[in-house]
């Protein structure tokens, strides 16, 4: 058995803040950020009571509605996040409390913008051997509280949002995938976590905000994550062009249409949420699968091809039938 998405959904903030937004807090402008990256808004939480759990809740519940999957139902819930509320509970333990999905088991997974993916490819190896059935999966981030709000080469790029789909054990859904990490790489996209000041250790206790060399991260894009989906393509022995559309990570428009040119597709098989959502990292493919699903662009039987790269480093593509 296989992993078949049957339902989603998603989360964004009310409040948006646009690129003239931004240029008021640092030295930027519209044009600088539109021309490198495609981004014209985000969406910012704005209040203590919206954070990753209320997110996630909101996009889970809207998943399970479009599932037609009641929470008890649920026997694996997984998050994947890199901006939890808590270092512990797990975000997806909360949820479980939050939905009172009873009979799940929950635990989050950290891959950054791979995250989803890895996740997603997590519930199809528990469904291959028989142990779950029915399975939630969230990508989540509240980016904005790790971000370095002075920074302009950081700031202006993320976004906060949930996206969520509801998987069960079927004869169809995903055909084939791929993931991958390369640790060596990790220094170009870090945010470090609290330091230690036990009995023995004086660190200083400045927080640590996110750092990412950018051109550095950008050519890793440009170059895994075409070779990612190549080789996922002729594992399933699938041509290019066949698959209806191609569902990336949102990090760049440039990265996005990049890769277009190298798999020599149209653009118009690529959906692009970047321009209004920022880079949601883990959150940023089920966002856009839900925004492509709720458009009714999805048919029973298109192919679909997720695929994402992201700090670890990481990258994953899955190939799967709708
Ligand atoms: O999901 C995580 C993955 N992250 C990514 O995929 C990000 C990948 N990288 C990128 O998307 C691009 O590298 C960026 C969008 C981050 C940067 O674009 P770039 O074309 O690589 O610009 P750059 O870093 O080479 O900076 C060019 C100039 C610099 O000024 P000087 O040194 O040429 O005078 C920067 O200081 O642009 C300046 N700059 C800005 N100017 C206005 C950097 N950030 C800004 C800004 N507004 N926000």
């Amino acid at each position: 058995m296989r992993a078949k998405i049957i339902g989603t959904g998603s989360c964004l903030p009310d409040k948006i803040a646009t690129n003239d937004y931004l240029s008021t807090i640092v030295d930027t402008n519209d044009e600088w950020i539109q021309s490198r990256t495609g981004i014209q808004e985000r969406h910012l939480v704005s209040s203590e009571a919206e954070n990753t759990l209320s997110m996630a809740v909101k996009a889970a519940q809207r998943a399970l509605l479009d599932a037609d999957v009641l929470p008890e139902q649920l026997d694996l819930i997984l998050v994947a996040t890199v901006s939890s509320d808590f270092i512990t509970p797990s975000t997806a333990c909360m949820i479980q409390k939050e939905l009172n999905a009873c009979h799940a088991t929950a635990f989050d997974i950290n891959a950054a913008c791979s995250g989803f993916l890895f996740a997603l490819n997590t519930v199809d190896a528990y469904f291959q051997t028989g142990i779950y059935q029915t399975a939630l999966i969230i990508g989540v981030e509240t980016l904005s509280k790790i971000i370095n709000w002075s920074d302009r080469s950081t700031c202006v790029l993320f976004g906060d949002g949930a996206g969520a789909v509801v998987a069960k054990a079927s004869e169809e859904g995903i055909l084939a995938s791929l993931q991958g990490s390369d640790g060596t790489k990790g220094d170009i996209l870090i945010c470090k976590n609290r330091t230690n000041n036990n009995p023995y250790i004086t660190t200083e206790t400045n927080p640590d905000f996110l750092f990412m060399n950018g051109q550095e991260v950008f050519k890793f894009a440009v170059t895994k994550e075409p070779e990612c989906i190549q080789s996922l393509l002729n594992q399933a022995k699938i041509n290019a062009s066949e698959v209806d559309y191609y569902l990336l990570h949102q990090a760049n428009y440039r990265i996005i249409a990049s890769i277009a040119r190298k798999l020599k597709l149209p653009l118009e098989k690529f959906p692009i949420n970047v321009d209004h959502c920022g880079n949601t990292s883990a959150a940023s493919i089920p966002i856009l699968l839900d925004e492509v699903n709720k458009a009714g662009k999805l048919e029973e039987g298109s192919l679909l091809l997720l695929s994402g790269f992201g700090a670890g480093l990481t990258w994953g593509a899955v190939l799967l039938k709708w």
